[in-house]
């Protein structure tokens, strides 16, 4: 319980709650779900109540798949805390899935995706996802019961379910990651099945003629093996909010996951070179990249939910990359020591511009919040020039709050831009942004300054 009231907290300290409701909910006791199926359900729930009735399975306690449904697996997985998955598609006869955008299919109503978890070989939750008539998609997930021969519905989701450490999902939380994409659908896209084995895959797709347009080409990943394998792994577990279209992403978000078929010709084409490298000043965000994966609690976790202990192989999969392509970037920054009387000249007109963004309130810096206290000009000098960063996340790493005469490497400056590397932007994505002007004044006087 505990863990999951942090993971609460975070969430709404993220700022996430608005591309979906708080998965606070996740803390009730999952409501009994009637075998009877007659009862409405207080949770406003009307799908299947049972696995059995979601056309999964012909015979639910032998598991024998229904005809029609096609096992798959993605390029990418996602992490599920060392959970096995299994995942199933039903495709309804004689439709079609519109790729007309190969970024973005839309499926066809009727479509059914399962994924099923189990932990040492013992089946926990199946989820379903699936596409209503109005073209609606309901998420819901279904827990085993102990003599594993039906799942039951849990719209409410599951505290450690089965008495294992592996909690099931509420509903909301299912749109927190699955309404980062138009149609839903997470990992059964082009880039995804484009992978050799057996099973669903875009060949099958394609031979099938399942699709509206099948690809003109191809589709693969860039680089070596190191490469392919990370940008697989970063796509599946990252790239489904670290996507510039996602709701709010302008301000929250500045490193780029999501895979684009049209961004594949080689590694410096995709979205997250262009976004770790290309548009960087130093290598901050590889750092960034590699710390918060190995955070579990807190705000710097990443991915902020669902997940509770570190995944040391995906890690190595893309320290590995990174290591490749740290090489293009400056280092990152360290703290240079700066003399105690170093003054930095005009301060007073940064002062203002954090006054008129209220960064003084009583809940940010008025009361020295984050051990920064902007009640006068002096004291956001003092809090600041020459200063070791110490805020959650950014302490990690001896970063300088204000380095004089290196805006790029101080890190007042790199907070007031989206995607700050730990930390939130400032002021937070919530109010309203500085203007490019004020971040200009900012960075001139850090300039400015000599030590
Ligand atoms: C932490 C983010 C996250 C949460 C929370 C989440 N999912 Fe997913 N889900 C994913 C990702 C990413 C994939 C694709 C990668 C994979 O299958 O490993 C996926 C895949 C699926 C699939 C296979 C179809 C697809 O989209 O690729 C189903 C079914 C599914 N999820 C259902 C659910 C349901 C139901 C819930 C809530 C009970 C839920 N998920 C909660 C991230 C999430
Ligand atoms: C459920 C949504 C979600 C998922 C999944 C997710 N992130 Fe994030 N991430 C965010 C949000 C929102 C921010 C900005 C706010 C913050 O820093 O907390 C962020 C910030 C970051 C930052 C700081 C730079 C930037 O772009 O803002 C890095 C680096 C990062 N995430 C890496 C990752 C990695 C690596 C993964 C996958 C292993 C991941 N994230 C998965 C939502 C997510």
């Amino acid at each position: 319980m505990k863990v999951l009231k942090t993971s609460a907290v975070v969430w709404l300290a993220l700022g996430l709650a608005a591309c979906g409701s708080d998965p606070g909910s996740t803390q009730q006791p999952a409501i009994p779900v009637g075998t009877a199926g007659t009862a409405p359900d207080p949770t406003g729930f009307d799908g299947p109540r049972l696995l059995s009735q979601t056309g999964l399975y012909s015979d639910t306690a032998a598991r024998s798949l229904a005809p029609g449904v096609i096992p798959y697996e993605p390029l990418g997985q996602l992490w599920a805390d060392g959970a096995a998955k299994q995942r199933w598609v039903s495709l309804p006869a004689g439709t079609l899935i519109d790729s007309s955008n190969m970024d973005a299919w839309r499926y066809p109503s009727g479509t059914k995706v399962w994924k099923e978890f189990a932990l040492d070989g013992i089946p926990i939750e199946t989820r379903l996802i699936e596409k209503l008539p109005d073209g609606q998609w309901r998420m819901v997930s279904y827990a085993w019961n102990a003599e594993r021969t039906e799942a039951h519905a849990v719209p409410l989701g599951v505290v450690n379910a089965a008495g294992t450490a592996h909690d099931i999902p509420d509903t909301e939380a299912c749109k927190q990651c699955h309404e980062g994409v138009p149609d839903r659908v997470l990992g059964f896209t082009a880039v995804q099945l484009s992978r050799a084995g057996s099973g669903m895959t875009m060949d099958r797709l394609i031979a099938e003629g399942k699709l509206t347009k099948p690809p003109a080409a191809p589709i693969q990943l860039p680089g070596d093996a190191t490469a392919q394998a990370a940008l697989a792994y970063l796509h599946a577990n990252c790239g489904h909010c670290h996507r510039p279209d996602r709701k709010r992403a302008d301000r929250e978000i500045s490193v780029h996951f999501w895979q684009e078929v049209g961004a594949l010709a080689d590694v410096e084409s995709t979205a997250t070179y262009t976004s770790l490298v290309k548009n960087k000043t130093s290598a901050l965000w590889l750092d960034s990249v590699l710390t918060r994966m190995q955070k579990r609690g807190g705000i710097q976790q990443m991915p902020p939910l669902a997940s509770k202990q570190v995944d040391a192989a995906g890690v190595a999969t893309v320290t590995a990359w990174l290591n490749q392509i740290r090489a293009d970037l400056p280092p990152s920054p360290r703290l240079a020591p700066v003399a105690p009387s170093a003054r930095c000249a005009g301060v007073e007109q940064v002062f203002a511009i954090f006054e008129r963004a209220a960064c003084r309130s009583a809940f940010c810096h008025g009361a020295g919040t984050g051990e920064l206290d902007f009640t006068t000009p002096e004291q956001l000098h003092s809090s600041m020039v020459g200063v070791r960063a110490s805020g959650e996340g950014c302490s990690d790493l001896p970063l300088p709050r204000v380095q004089p005469g290196d805006p790029e490497h101080s890190l007042l400056l790199i907070k007031l831009r989206p995607g700050p590397p730990c930390g939130k932007i400032m002021p937070p994505a919530a109010i309203q942004a500085l203007t490019a002007a004020d971040v200009q004044t900012v960075s001139d006087w850090i300039l400015r300054c000599t030590p």
